[in-house]
């Protein structure tokens, strides 16, 4: 489904990525980990258009990306939940997630809003309220219900789990464990690779800005957890 070929990334002089690729099949659950500057935030910035790679090619079934813009990816159904759970700290809850559909029609908007509510109860009993009052686990859920409420085909986590009380871990693995079973297929950045190995089929273990190893949950997970890699 999205295909990435040795994209190169720097920030001045500084070289994010070297020669990255990677696969990701419709239904799949890939896991990109890695320590601090390995480059996650990087390759998923590239796919969704918030960074150019210099060289190499990212196509989303067969469609070259390269030349579109942010916008333009998301209408194609890329969605993207930032790290650092990055929510509208003055917009309230309902409009933060809304504002996940804006340019869906209304009734799309509506029901999507409607299944997310379900999932996440919490949406509904804070939905007036500013997002920069909830908690750190509370806003991540916000952050993802915003990046759901697009209903993307291909779903982009960087790091949900960062800073999140066990709780929280298990609700926000709850939630992609729903979305999962909807078909969604996911690309989720974590250096917290236990959970994350929990529900990936597939991973990619970074270092340095390159991709150092690939394969199956059962083959990267003893490097994932690797002193080396985190
Ligand atoms: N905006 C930027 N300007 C300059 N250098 C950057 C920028 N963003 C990232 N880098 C550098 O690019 C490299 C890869 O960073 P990136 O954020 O992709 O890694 P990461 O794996 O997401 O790390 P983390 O786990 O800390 O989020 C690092 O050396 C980092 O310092
Ligand atoms: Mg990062």
């Amino acid at each position: 489904m999205l295909t990435v070929r040795n994209i190169e990334v720097s920030y001045g002089g500084v070289t994010a990525l070297r020669r990255v690729s990677i696969d990701i099949g419709r239904g799949e659950t890939v896991l990109l980990v890695g320590a601090n500057g390995a480059g996650k935030s990087s390759l998923i910035k590239a796919i969704i258009g918030a960074v150019a790679p210099f060289a190499g090619s990212i196509e989303l079934e067969g469609r070259d990306l390269r030349r579109l813009r942010a916008d333009q990816r998301a209408r194609l159904g890329i969605g993207y939940s930032p790290e650092g759970r990055r929510v509208f700290a003055t917009m309230s809850v309902r409009d933060n997630v809304l504002s996940g559909a804006c340019g869906k029609p209304a009734r799309e908007q509506r029901d999507a809003y409607g299944w997310l509510c379900e999932i996440f109860p919490l949406l509904r009993e804070r939905e007036a309220q500013p997002a920069g009052q909830l908690s750190g686990g509370q806003q991540q859920i916000v952050a993802f219900a915003r990046a759901m409420c697009a209903a993307p085909q291909i779903l982009l986590l960087d790091e949900p789990f960062f800073g999140l009380a066990p709780i929280w871990i298990a609700r926000i693995s709850d939630a992609i464990r729903e979305i999962q079973r909807r078909g969604t297929t996911i690309l989720m950045s974590e250096q917290m690779a236990r959970p994350a190995l929990k529900l990936a089929t597939r991973g990619y273990v970074m270092r340095g800005g390159e991709v150092r190893h690939e394969g199956d949950v059962q083959t990267i997970s003893a490097l994932a957890l690797s002193d080396e890699y985190l």
